[in-house]
């Protein structure tokens, strides 16, 4: 846990990612050098959570622009875009993939601007070609480079507004993996949870196991527990139950995407939590970097849900299939909590609180 969850090697001209499918047994490496490889590792969960995905497209785009072997300027950006929207069809449903890519476009287009203006008179020959390539990739170099910076900063605010809504001695429901594995470092979710324990404050966090792919079991668990925090695992229908206790006092959750209602996108499993505390009055946090608000779709009903693959919930991580052959089987990756389930929305701004459409 010392190394980031993605970065970028410049000697292997390589994307580094932390195979989030091999945790918590093993912590390996993995060096991405095309499209196919980037778009696998989204799609596969190697990489996951909406702000680490998005991460990876940005370095993604500029290290296929650094090995980009065209020779005519037409060629690249053609590429370019081809690769963009290759990426962008790996995952629909966190809106910091294509906010990224968007991010990356604009880059390269500021770019192309400037190499017109200073070169009008050269003709793009294959001498030259090596010149502009060098300085497009520059480019897209400085702006994956932002992003990844953006995103430490953002997630250390994030935990700075998030702590002042935590006391001494709470219970902390959290759902998925909102965690450093899913951003580049802090995580957004657990950002709060790790400065209040820097702080010397106790706190005792669960962690739904989150079905069917346990982010909770296999991330959350493994992060929190290598960070020292107090940690309970507990099963994904296990909410009211530990709400009845009165052993929590706050669910902090991250999102995938914030609609401009504040209807919000997160882990399959999220909106049971968020009706759950609503009705044993436990405030529900959604933490949220501005990216992952879509201001352009209206309500969560717009929000494009993932749907897996059957074996997800039928094979995977079983010794033997745990349901009947044939069976139909129904796995969104994603639901949508109503804003009126939500207490506030912690963003690197500031703490959101209802009326959403407004604040
Ligand atoms: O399918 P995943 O593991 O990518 O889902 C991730 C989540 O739902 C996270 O809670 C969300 O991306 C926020 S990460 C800061």
């Amino acid at each position: 846990m010392q190394q980031d969850t993605v970065y970028f090697d410049e000697t292997r001209q390589a994307v580094m990612i932390l195979d989030q499918t091999l945790l918590p047994n093993e912590v390996r490496y993995l060096s991405l050098t095309d499209a196919r490889q980037l778009w696998d590792a989204i799609y596969l969960l190697q990489v996951r959570g909406a702000p680490a995905i998005g991460v990876t497209a940005a370095l993604g785009m500029y290290m296929l622009a650094l090995r980009s072997e065209a020779t005519e300027l037409d060629a690249f950006v053609r590429d370019f875009h081809e690769q963009k929207d290759y990426l962008n069809s790996s995952r629909p449903t966190a809106v910091n993939l294509s906010w990224a890519l968007n991010r990356m476009e604009a880059a390269l287009q500021r770019a192309l601007q400037e190499w017109d203006m200073s070169h009008q008179n050269v003709n793009h020959t294959d001498e030259k070609a090596a010149a502009w390539r060098a300085f497009l990739a520059d480019a897209l170099k400085q702006e994956a480079d932002t992003i990844y910076r953006e995103d430490i900063e953002v997630c250390r605010r994030i935990g700075e507004h998030g702590l002042s809504l935590l006391k001494d001695g709470y219970g902390v429901l959290t759902h998925c993996n909102a965690g450093r594995l899913a951003t580049v470092r802090y995580g957004t979710a657990t950002a709060p949870l790790y400065l209040a324990h820097e702080q010397g404050m106790t706190l005792h966090v669960y962690c739904d196991e989150t079905r069917p792919l346990l982010q909770g079991a296999r991330l959350t668990a493994y992060e929190l527990q290598a960070a020292g925090i107090d940690t309970t695992l507990i099963c994904d229908n296990m909410s009211a139950s530990i709400m009845q206790t009165g052993k929590i006092h706050a669910v902090f959750v991250g999102c995938d995407r914030v609609a401009a209602n504040g209807d919000t996108a997160n882990k399959i499993g999220t909106a049971v939590v968020a009706a759950v505390a609503k009705k044993y009055h436990v405030p529900f946090y959604v933490c949220a970097p501005t990216s992952t608000i879509d201001a352009a779709t209206p309500t969560g009903a717009e929000i494009v849900i993932e749907q897996r693959k059957e074996s997800e919930v039928t094979t995977m991580w079983y010794e033997k299939r745990m349901a009947p052959e044939g069976i139909h089987v129904y796995n969104p990756a994603f639901d949508v909590t109503s804003h009126e389930d939500i207490t506030a929305i912690i963003t690197e701004d500031g703490i959101v609180r209802p009326p959403y459409h407004f604040s």
